[in-house]
């Protein structure tokens, strides 16, 4: 059974994992580094560096340590190679070109978003390509026609902010801990979602991209009112958010044939935003997946798996892979307004 050993390090999480074809996770080690930048209300990229360098080889060790396996037992190396704060993703990927050449196994070098767009895979093994995917992250707010491995077009995608984003700069103006989205959510389980009138940018619009700037900024006017507890204004954002990315999706489906709507990326977690886009799957006529909160957000084993479908089909790197700080995973969608290009 093909074993494939995964490696992370793009954003503020560290991890190893490894992952077999017939989608085991035979072990996931997982490092946060929230303390570390809860100081500067942001992922701070110097220091989130310096301790991807510090982890990353005791968790590989871990991983394969519970697995009881050696390096030269896996049959390939994954490693992200973008994008994302280029000092961390240089950790994972020189960690990983030198494990593939240590232990002479193939390197594959995954495009971070790919780990996110597959794994719903890793999880539902009978969902077939093409799916529509909405992948939410602190760096990315697109909507995707998944094709096959390697095959994705970009049908929408932010002109301002991510949704993560969104969550983390409401998060910080509430005063909240960073990152903002499990605190937002947690603070608006006691709030009233119809509170605090907020805008829906860009809802309704025949165009198909998202924005979440305006909604920021109606954030900071509500904070700044003193007149709505912060549960309120945590519970209106929310649904605010859950309002824009619904209606995106909701565009995109009755433009696609896709059977199935798929939702990925550290956002995905939040169980306000998985519920109504399980709805709105519902009203269309497609199928809904979502992967388990713990394969949302950056880990590893996203990676590995990318690795093995990506394996499967052929494809794998030479040791002179790139690093990169900016890989679209549709090369050919055009750039929109201010779009961002953090990971
Ligand atoms: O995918 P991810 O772990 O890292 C990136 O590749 O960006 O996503 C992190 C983002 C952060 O902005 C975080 O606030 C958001 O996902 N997030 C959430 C939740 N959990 C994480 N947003 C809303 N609700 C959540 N429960
Ligand atoms: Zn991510």
């Amino acid at each position: 059974m093909t074993v494939i050993l995964g490696l992370e390090s793009s954003c503020d999480d560290t991890s190893a994992a490894l992952v077999t074809a017939d989608r085991r996770v035979l072990a996931q080690a997982v490092v946060g580094q929230n303390a570390a930048h809860q100081p500067y209300g942001g992922v701070v990229p110097e220091i989130a560096a310096r301790a991807h360098a510090e982890i990353l080889p005791a968790l590989i060790r871990q991983v394969l340590d519970d697995a009881k396996m050696s390096v030269r037992d896996v049959d390939a190396v994954a490693a992200t190679a973008g994008p994302g704060l280029i000092g961390g993703v240089m950790v994972a990927l020189l960690a990983g070109k030198g494990l593939a050449l240590a232990a002479g196994k193939p390197l594959i070098a995954v495009n971070h978003l790919e780990g996110h767009a597959l794994s719903p895979r890793l999880v539902n093994p009978d969902l077939e390509f093409p799916y529509l995917l909405l992948l939410v992250s602190g760096g990315h707010c697109q909507l995707l026609e998944v094709r096959g491995v390697g095959d994705y077009q970009r049908l929408a995608t932010t002109i301002d902010d991510a949704a993560g984003e969104a969550f983390d700069k409401a998060a910080k103006l509430l005063s909240l801990a960073y990152p903002g989205g499990p605190a937002i959510e947690e603070l608006a389980r006691n709030g009233d979602p119809a509170a605090v009138p907020l805008p829906r940018p860009l809802v309704g619009s025949g165009e198909p991209h998202f924005s979440f700037a305006g909604l920021k900024s109606a954030v900071q006017r509500a904070v700044a009112s003193g007149d709505h507890t912060p549960a309120d204004i945590a519970a209106s954002f929310q649904q605010a958010v859950v309002d824009c990315l619904v209606d995106r999706a909701a565009l995109a489906l009755r433009g696609s044939d896709a059977p199935a709507l798929v939702v990925a990326g550290g956002v995905a977690a939040n169980h306000t935003i998985r519920g109504a886009l399980a709805d709105l799957a519902q009203r269309e006529g497609r199928r809904f997946a979502v992967p388990p909160a713990w394969l949302c957000t950056d880990n590893a084993a996203m990676i590995a798996w990318a690795g093995i479908e990506r394996l499967a089909a052929g494809l794998t790197d030479n040791l002179d892979a790139p690093a990169r700080a900016r890989w679209p995973l549709d090369e050919s969608a055009e750039k929109v307004r201010g779009a961002g290009v953090k990971a």
